[in-house]
């Protein structure tokens, strides 16, 4: 069983937004199991690098999509983006600077911050995008 499994209840009906979702929780399940097997810190680091960059490649379609089909909710979803990128970059600086050690303590503040904003801010625009032929 992986650390985060994908699960219908994460189904954004956007196939793009779906895959890329999988992609964020691969990459978080896979810094778990690095943590788990004893990874060097470069390996680490190259894994939250990866991390960061998918992320930002996704919020970014995300945020096209939003434009493109007029999304109400646009300007508070990417501000959610902006706060979420920002904690995601302290989380690798505090790795970098040896201020934290990658624990199950903050691998469970990812599993939290990816989850909680599917569910929470991403499962918002489910509907509209349906409406609007979206899939
Ligand atoms: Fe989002
Ligand atoms: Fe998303």
């Amino acid at each position: 069983m992986a650390f985060i499994d994908w699960s219908a209840e994460y189904d954004v009906g956007v196939n793009l937004f779906n895959k890329q979702h999988q992609g964020l929780v691969a990459l978080v399940n896979k810094l778990h199991e690095a943590m788990l097997e004893g990874k060097s810190r470069s390996v680490m680091s190259s894994i939250l690098d990866d991390l960061i960059k998918y992320t930002a490649e996704h919020f970014s379609s995300e945020e096209e999509y939003f434009h493109k089909h007029h999304y109400p909710l646009d300007a508070e979803h990417t501000q959610q983006h902006q706060a979420l990128t920002d904690q995601v970059i302290k989380f690798k600086q505090d790795y970098e600077s040896g201020q934290t050690t990658i624990g199950v303590p903050l691998l469970d503040f990812l599993r939290k911050w990816l989850v909680e904003h599917i569910q929470g801010a991403d499962m918002k625009y489910k509907s509209f995008f349906q409406e609007k032929g979206v899939s």
